[in-house]
């Protein structure tokens, strides 16, 4: 029986609630380049561009809706410590807000959050809901200096020890819907494996991980996800 559980989710858990991937033929990236929107360099060159890509990325968030792959997470978090008495770690490389939706709590948001903004003169990190811009004042400092609360491409993702300590405390590593391309994350299944956990992806098809992974569930999250999550909370463990 295992324990200790960490789950990373990636775009493709949210794909099927109707939020766009980044890494695909119709994926964000390929409507955006990652240097106008998501660098450090892309802010300071041209504020209002990012501001206004988060700003539609935010309100397209209002109407979409978790699918069973949230739901089911959010239910293992909720049991498996009643039931197991071992606690489930949720890591997310999102930056929607379905997981909370589902009910999911202590979400750990590593690429930062699109319903949360970051005052860049005192520090402060809080829940946002609406528009940015440039002259958007911070509700701490009064400052200008707000940015979209998200960790751009060469930027240090949040959350890091905690991350790590969850990875060696884990002996179950569930990798959901990530392309596995982008570091740090893309490590987390070979580092939580040599930590001794057994580590499964769930994908529509091999990630550029695969290989690391013990095992991989490969369909559509919102039905390989409620299944496993189910015989996980029967027995404490599943078959392969
Ligand atoms: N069920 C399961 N997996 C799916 C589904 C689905 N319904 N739909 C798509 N996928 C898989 C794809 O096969 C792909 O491997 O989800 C993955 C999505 O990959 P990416 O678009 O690269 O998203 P992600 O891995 O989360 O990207 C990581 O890159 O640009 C950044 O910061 C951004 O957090 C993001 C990071």
């Amino acid at each position: 029986m295992y324990k200790n559980i960490v789950i990373l989710t990636g775009a493709g858990i949210s794909a099927e609630s109707g939020i766009p991937v980044f890494r695909s033929e119709t994926g964000l990236w390929e409507t955006e380049k990652v240097e106008d929107v998501c660098t450090h360099e892309a802010i300071l060159r041209n504020p209002s561009r990012v501001h206004n890509f988060y700003n539609r990325l935010r309100a397209n968030l209002q109407d979409k809706k978790p699918n069973a792959a949230h739901y089911a997470i959010a239910n293992l978090q909720k049991l498996w410590p009643q039931k197991f008495a071992g606690k489930v770690t949720l890591v997310t490389q999102n930056v929607d807000n379905l997981h909370e939706k589902a009910g999911s709590f202590d979400i750990i948001h590593m690429h930062g959050a699109l319903m949360s903004i970051f005052c860049t003169n005192c520090g402060h990190h809080y829940e946002f809901d609406g528009d940015s811009s440039t002259k958007s004042v911070c509700a701490f400092c009064g400052k200008t200096a707000l940015r979209p609360d998200i960790v751009f491409f060469g930027e240090m993702p949040y959350f890091m020890d905690e991350i790590s300590d969850a990875l060696q405390k884990c002996d179950l590593f569930l990798a959901i819907g990530t392309s596995g391309v982008v570091y740090p994350a893309a490590v987390f299944c070979s580092f939580a494996r040599d930590m001794g956990a057994r580590c499964v992806e769930f994908n529509l098809e091999k990630s550029a991980q695969a290989t690391n992974f013990t095992d991989g569930i490969y369909g559509k999250a919102s039905l390989t996800v409620p299944k496993f999550c189910e015989e996980l909370l029967l027995n404490g463990t599943f078959l392969n």
